[in-house]
């Protein structure tokens, strides 16, 4: 194809996408495996509203629902969300009291559906740290949707990158301490293999709402090669179309995995 004729094709390509919805032009054959979101916002969402910052997170629940459906729906294969980190032990007791509350509830509510969408949940982080039944709450559903084959939903609780890197260290520190590895032999596989997501593949997208353009200390190892998309959009009023267009942008990107364009095409 000359040129001009390219050129033209790429117009005529960019038209008829304008035309269409994001969910359309979703590529089935490169769809992400998975696919990991730092939900923000809440908070300055309640705000706007003239609302408490728990009206908020009551509200990004719903955004989990739907967005979660979304994903099986489209046969992604994981989705991680970044519902509780470590540093939010810091926030007041009655938010964080209420976060934990509210957890409880959402479980409850949503084991149905997880079941009937035959979702498998998940968690990463450091539950033993959760009040005893939220705790309960989550282990009981991780039980109950076990079989399930469909989306794994990870929800990251009490979890933070820096964490989970020190213990992967500390428990290869005491391989090699009692002589069942050798300093040698550590690789990229054995720090992956120690991790808390060690039976999943890396997120191949990472999506943060409410315009801060930060990891926060969220999967900093399995992040490496992720593509990074950043919205302004508050999680309360994340929709369907902008996680569509999401997927839409992440599959227009060239990933090199440090190779040069001509050895990936
Ligand atoms: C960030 O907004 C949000 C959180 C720290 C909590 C998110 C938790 C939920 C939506 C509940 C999740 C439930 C399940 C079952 C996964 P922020 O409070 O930091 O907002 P701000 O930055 O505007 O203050």
């Amino acid at each position: 194809m000359n040129l001009e004729k390219e050129q033209r094709y790429v117009r005529f390509v960019e038209m008829i996408e304008n035309l269409m919805g994001y969910k359309e032009q979703i590529l089935q054959d490169r769809i992400p495996r998975h696919i990991a979101i730092i939900m923000d916002g809440n908070g300055r969402w309640a705000k706007r509203q003239g609302m408490a910052r728990m009206f908020g997170h009551r509200q990004g629940v719903e955004t989990v629902h739907r967005i979660t459906e979304a994903a099986a729906e489209l046969g992604i294969e994981y989705l991680t969300l970044y519902a509780f980190s470590t540093e939010n032990w810091n926030r007041p007791k009655e938010e964080v009291d209420a976060l934990m509350a509210l957890l409880v509830d959402t479980i409850a509510k949503e084991t149905p559906t997880l079941m009937k969408n035959n979702i498998r949940l998940q968690t990463i982080g450091d539950i033993s740290r959760l009040p005893q039944a939220t705790h309960d709450k989550f282990v009981a559903c991780i039980e109950q949707t076990n079989q399930n084959t469909g989306l794994t939903l990870v929800i990251a609780l009490s979890y933070s990158a820096r964490w989970e890197l020190i213990q992967a260290a500390r428990q290869i520190a005491q391989a090699v301490q009692h002589s069942k590895m050798l300093v040698e032999d550590i690789n990229e596989e054995t720090i992956s293999a120690h991790l808390t997501t060690r039976d999943m593949p890396d997120p191949d997208l990472l999506i943060r709402t409410s315009g801060e353009l930060r990891i926060s200390n969220f999967l900093l190892w399995q992040l490496a090669y992720a593509e990074l998309y950043f919205t302004d959009c508050l999680w309360p009023e994340f929709t369907e179309e902008e996680f569509y267009h999401a997927i839409v942008d992440y599959q227009h990107r060239e990933r090199r995995f440090g190779k040069t364009s001509e050895q990936v095409r």
